[in-house]
């Protein structure tokens, strides 16, 4: 068939479809880029906020439309991921055209479902949402198309920490490590195929346990040495962490492992201690500006950025005020905030005291103007200096080629004398909306 995927969530979300299209692409279907040329729809969808959830179905009505007016006997929409998962009593209510609903860890039989779904045109909407991902990346090894110089590599998925705003064990299920080995030989088949650098990705890598060569479970600074010693990688970065289970021997790992970013992804969510105690986040601030530190210690460049939920249940502006606190210790060179967004099944979304539309935009605002002025004082300290970068993709005119500096900033470089994959000293000359601009030396 002529497939189109879309991918509505977080790099899992899309390392999710890119897995999904790649089995797809072995059993001989197409990738289409335009939805108007396909006849089968994969919405793989996010369920984090509001709005990613909201947007699945002003885009099923559009899909749905294709589908009463195509010429094709077999046209099939499938809507996949964390919405698939948490709502699919809904979606089979609201759209009973819809062919398939299927959630996270049941993705990998999308292609051979499609097989039934051909051969039973008047069948049920068909419901896959188990919630054990163990089979799910069987079926995923060994077959992976090359795509980027930078990819994600997933190692980790689901989460036991039950913070009371988050979907995601809910969506994802428990947490479920995958093996060393397994790890190692798709790191292995990326370098081989021209990959540079390679993202850990799970929803809370720093708990990692999956199982070694030994027989023993390793934890991830295990596993960052052991890839570490791949040749042809040359950066390596993991992401999301979780404060309360970052250890030492992480921060050594940064120190001592010379292709291991001196960069992390440090959601910190609040800076009161009372909003983290009702969101379930089982640390202090205090407990997150000495994880920091300790990290500072051992790797004094080290630059953080975080996720921020304002707004939370019970919010006040002292508790705000603790969170602007936090971020001027911290100063962070990057970060993402949000206006908290009841979810379904959540405990949080059952609290008293829910803080209005009005005082979260406020809120939102202050923050992300700090943010975006502690972004820029960042890479202002960059001017002058000489910085490793990664080249990833050309830029948009000719002649502009665009990378990341150790620390995930963005760069962009007028010549015609680097090429995608090279890392390149880059004397840094300017900073522009999102990033820098250098010129090569
Ligand atoms: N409302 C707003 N933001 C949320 N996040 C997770 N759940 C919610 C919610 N209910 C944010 C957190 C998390 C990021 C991926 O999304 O900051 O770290
Ligand atoms: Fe969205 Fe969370 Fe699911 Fe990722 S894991 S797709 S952020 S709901």
């Amino acid at each position: 068939m002529n497939f189109f995927i879309k991918s509505y969530g977080c790099q899992m979300n899309l390392y999710d479809s890119q897995r999904i299209e790649d089995l797809l692409l072995s059993k001989q279907h197409s990738k289409m880029e335009d939805i108007e040329k396909a006849n089968l729809i994969i919405f793989n969808t996010c369920s984090i906020r509001e709005k990613a959830d909201d947007k699945l179905f002003s885009d099923l009505g559009r899909a749905n439309l294709l589908k009463q007016t195509s010429k094709e006997i077999n046209f099939i929409i499938i809507v996949a991921g964390c919405v698939a998962q948490s709502r699919f009593q809904d979606i089979l209510k609201r759209c009973p055209y819809v062919d398939a609903v299927v959630g996270p860890q049941d993705i990998q039989n999308i292609p051979d479902r499609i097989d039934d779904l051909i051969q039973h045109r008047d069948m049920d909407t068909l419901v896959l949402t188990k919630l054990d991902p163990k089979d799910k990346f069987e079926k995923f090894n060994n077959i992976f198309s090359f795509r980027s110089i930078s990819e994600f590599l997933t190692i980790q998925e689901g989460c036991d920490n039950f913070c009371t705003y988050c979907v995601v064990p809910y969506t994802r299920g428990r947490e479920f490590s995958r093996s060393v080995q397994e790890i190692v030989s798709e790191a292995k088949n990326l370098i081989s195929r021209g990959c540079k650098e390679i993202t850990l990705l799970g929803q809370n890598v720093n708990s990692y346990n999956g199982l070694g060569d030994d027989g023993k479970n390793w934890r991830l600074s295990q596993l960052l040495w052991e890839l570490s010693k791949l040749s042809g990688l040359k950066r390596l970065r993991y992401t999301t962490s979780n404060p309360k289970d970052v250890d030492e021997d992480i921060a050594k790992a940064h120190r001592d492992i010379p292709i291991l970013m001196p960069f992390l992804h440090l959601p910190v969510q609040s800076g009161s201690n009372s909003v983290l105690k009702k969101m379930n986040r089982k640390y202090t601030r205090e407990k997150y500006l000495d994880v920091v530190n300790m990290l500072r210690d051992y790797r004094p460049d080290m630059a953080f950025s975080s996720d921020f939920i304002v707004g939370f249940p019970g919010e006040s502006d002292s508790d705000f005020e603790d969170t602007i606190n936090l971020v001027k210790r911290v100063k962070y060179s990057q970060s993402y905030s949000f206006k908290y967004s009841p979810r379904q099944h959540t405990p949080a979304a059952k609290m008293d005291n829910q803080i209005s539309e009005k005082i979260k935009a406020e809120r939102l605002k202050v923050l992300q103007n700090l943010l975006n002025s502690q972004q820029s004082e960042f890479n202002k300290n960059s001017i002058g200096k000489i910085e490793q970068v990664l080249f990833v993709k050309k830029g948009r005119n000719s002649n502009q080629i665009n990378g990341r500096n150790e620390y995930f900033q963005a760069v962009t470089v007028n010549t015609d004398k680097a090429e995608i994959g090279d890392i390149s000293n880059i004397k840094i000359t300017n900073v522009s909306t999102h990033g820098l601009i250098g010129e090569l030396v």
